[in-house]
């Protein structure tokens, strides 16, 4: 039987990529969305994947949404814990507002994304899970002190659940791409932008795509070995 992954925030941006990817690879695909009803409709005329709206931030929503996509496609074998919001600012302005809509939906959106899935992970003895962190929770970020937490939090997740998982034929890595042309690096102001691509050795943003063969890859049943693992695509703009 062919495998069912669910991709947060898997309507639009990398999240669109990916979802893509693994549909092209042969598996039923669910992609959740927060809001953007427009965005989530055109891509489920364009692919033909199932979308499903709730909040990654809220546990309770999250349990019932994923009880939701089991009912309709089958147990998930593959949770990709893409969604992901920024709010930047320098520390000294940062309310802690934006200090708390970032972790609630980055971080603990990444537990209640995992958890609900989990057990029946375990049960089945076999489950890949993909975290999207971020080059700025490798190497923090100006006016990113909220988000770089969250990003760095994901890669001791994952480094975690391994461990937690790997007798249960369970994998759990974590993805860190760098710039990726997406309406999230869109909402740079231009000029900053700029002074970002220019410190990236590639010269240009990376494209979803890109992040979303990752994804594939640590999806795949060949990557069992691989537990508690950063892929890092970031056109060489920084080393771990
Ligand atoms: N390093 C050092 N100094 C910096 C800086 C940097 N990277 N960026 C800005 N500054 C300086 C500015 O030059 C300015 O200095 P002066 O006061 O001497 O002029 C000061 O810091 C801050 O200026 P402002 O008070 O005007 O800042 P602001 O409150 O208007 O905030 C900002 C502006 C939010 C920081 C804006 O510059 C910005 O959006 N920066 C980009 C942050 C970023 O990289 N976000 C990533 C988003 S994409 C993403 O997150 C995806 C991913 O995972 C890669
Ligand atoms: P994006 O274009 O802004 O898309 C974000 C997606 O997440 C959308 O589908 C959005 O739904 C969904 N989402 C946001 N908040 C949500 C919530 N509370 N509940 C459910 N879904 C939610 O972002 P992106 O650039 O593709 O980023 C995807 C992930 O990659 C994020 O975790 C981000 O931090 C990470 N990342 C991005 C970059 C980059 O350069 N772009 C680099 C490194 C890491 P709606 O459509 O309904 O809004």
């Amino acid at each position: 039987m062919g495998r069912v992954a669910l991709v947060t925030g898997g309507s639009r941006g990398i999240g669109e990529a990916i979802s893509k990817k693994l549909l092209a690879d042969g598996l039923t695909v669910a992609a959740t969305y927060a809001g953007n009803d427009e965005a989530a409709e055109k891509f489920t005329a364009a692919t033909g994947i199932k979308t499903y709206k709730w909040n990654v931030a809220d546990y309770e929503a999250s349990k019932a949404g994923i009880a939701q996509v089991e009912a309709d496609l089958g147990p998930i074998d593959v949770v990709v814990a893409n969604a992901g919001i920024t709010r930047d600012a320098p520390f000294h302005k940062m309310t802690p507002e934006q200090w708390t809509q970032v972790i609630d939906t980055n971080l603990n959106g990444v537990f209640n994304t995992v958890h609900p899935i989990w057990p029946g992970m375990r049960e089945r003895k076999f489950g890949r899970v993909v975290v999207i962190s971020s080059i700025n929770g490798q190497k923090g970020q100006f006016a990113q002190a909220n988000y770089a937490a969250t990003k760095a939090g994901d890669l001791g997740i994952v480094k975690s659940l391994a461990q937690e998982g790997a007798r249960a034929g369970i994998t759990a890595n974590a993805v860190c791409p760098g710039y990726i042309a997406t309406e999230m690096v869109m909402a740079v102001p231009e000029k900053v932008r700029d002074s970002i691509i220019a410190q990236i050795p590639a010269g240009r943003l990376g494209e979803p795509e890109e992040i979303a063969r990752c994804v594939s890859f640590l999806a795949s049943d060949e990557s069992g070995f691989i537990n508690g693992s950063t892929i890092s695509a970031n056109g060489a703009q920084f080393f771990v």
